[in-house]
């Protein structure tokens, strides 16, 4: 997509804002709301910040994600206006005043201060962000009703956010590219880590999380967080969870890769791809989340099953029994877009039998979500059940072979269309 072609759907982009944001604003009572960036805690008892990563309303109509104490105003009759801060700071670069298209529509000051613009203000204002930057500021902090409005109208994304968040797609596949033939050259958590950096041109802090990089048993660890330096002395699998931001936008991809020391995860994960096709191939209109999760859940029974990994039981039963939650506890996906895990993804809570799915939606076209199954040999989950009753059902030399691989999880980046869904990762990644 040609740089003409993004700026035109960025215009259309904010037009759409505009308009969505004055219905809501008349709906709720307001005729204005301001908009923090936020900026950055300072550490406790330090004098060094942790890193910005942008309130995402702001960034929603701005993309500038790591610029602090700025302000933007939305009128309800269309107008927007961006102060940002430029300190007069010798110890610090100060940001320059954006230039692109979208600066026709949004215009733009500089100001020293970080405190929102002194004009004389709207009536009847709103004011959101971070309470410890809006203290002082203008307006109802945070009103929730507001906020959940503006939330509920970041799920469907415009043709602008769909590009920027495939262009995400994009740049995160070179470095998950990298990140494997690190992985096959020998490299540490620590070299594949560099490996993603490298390729995806992008500083650790302004991923849009941590990636996470787990060889061995690390990869059972959902969230593991650390990069150890030295290669283990047998290498068997790597799972990588890494994305790029975009323009403010996210990608969020993992894969996970066998070495031929472990053939029989090597054909886990084959399965659990064909699996995780079959689930991203389903998205469509009309179908809720909770559901596909469910047949997330029959698809993982018929790979214990295939795998020879649990034996005589039928896979509604292994499900009913818990099993599948053992070896796959989390849900199945998100809404994917400004923030890793985007805003609304959670009308109702999640059912009881998915305590930790973060989507409870029906699928409307616009929503770009994750495709995320995964089966894992995490001990405080399969020890339990290895230990209980329904143990004889499990194999447990299989799973003792299997426990030094960690886990799988294959995710890819989905966008909901009319028709059916559009995978943004695989056209880059396979
Ligand atoms: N990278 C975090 C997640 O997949 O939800
Ligand atoms: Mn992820
Ligand atoms: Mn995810």
């Amino acid at each position: 997509m040609t740089n003409d072609h993004l700026a035109a759907l960025q215009s259309d982009h904010i037009a759409h804002l505009k308009a969505a944001y004055a219905d809501i604003l008349s709906r709720h009572g307001y005729d204005a709301v301001l908009i923090s960036s936020g900026a950055a805690p300072v550490r406790y008892a330090d004098d060094q910040a942790h890193h910005h990563h942008g309130y995402g309303h702001f960034l929603h109509w701005t993309g500038l994600a790591g610029v602090e104490h700025s302000w933007l105003l939305i009128e309800r009759d269309g107008t927007a206006r961006l102060w940002l801060h430029r300190p007069e700071d010798f110890w610090h670069a100060t940001p320059d005043l954006p230039t692109g298209a979208w600066t026709n529509h949004i215009p733009v000051r500089g100001q020293h201060t970080v405190n929102p613009p002194e004009i004389a203000m709207p009536a009847r204002m709103a004011v959101i962000g971070d309470p410890a930057q809006i203290a002082e500021a203008p307006g109802d902090p945070n009103p929730p009703t507001l906020l959940n409005a503006l939330d509920e109208q970041r799920l469907i994304k415009t043709g602008y956010e769909i590009a920027c968040i495939e262009r995400a797609n994009e740049l995160a596949a070179t470095g998950h590219q990298a990140a494997r033939e690190a992985f096959l050259a020998g490299g540490s958590e620590f070299d594949i880590n560099l490996a993603y950096q490298k390729a995806t041109w992008q500083r650790e802090a302004e991923a849009p999380y941590h990636s996470i990089i787990g060889l061995n048993d690390h990869a059972g660890i959902l969230h593991y967080q650390h990069y150890d330096t030295a290669p283990p002395s047998v290498a068997q699998s790597l799972l990588i969870d890494a994305g790029v931001r975009y323009r403010g936008y996210c990608s969020d991809i993992t894969r996970t890769t066998g070495t031929t020391d472990s053939p029989r995860f090597r054909a886990l994960i084959e399965g659990m791809d064909q699996l995780q096709n079959r689930l991203c191939d389903a998205v469509a209109p009309g179908l809720e989340f909770a559901e596909l999760h469910d047949r997330a859940h029959q698809g993982v029974a018929a790979l214990l099953r295939s795998s020879g990994l649990v034996q005589g039981l039928d896979e509604g039963e292994m499900v009913r029994r818990g099993i599948t939650r053992a070896f796959f506890p989390h849900g199945l996906g998100h809404s994917l877009g400004i923030q890793v895990h985007d805003v609304a993804g959670k009308p109702a809570p999640a059912p009881e039998n998915a305590p930790f799915l973060r989507l409870t939606r029906r699928l409307e076209a616009g929503m770009v979500i994750t495709i995320e199954p995964g089966l894992y040999f995490i001990p405080s989950l399969l020890n339990p059940i290895l230990d209980s009753a329904d143990g004889h059902a499990i194999n447990h030399a299989l799973v003792d072979e299997l426990r030094p691989c960690g886990g799988i999880r294959i995710e890819d980046n989905v966008l909901v269309t009319r028709k059916g869904a559009r995978n943004l990762t695989r056209p880059y990644l396979p």
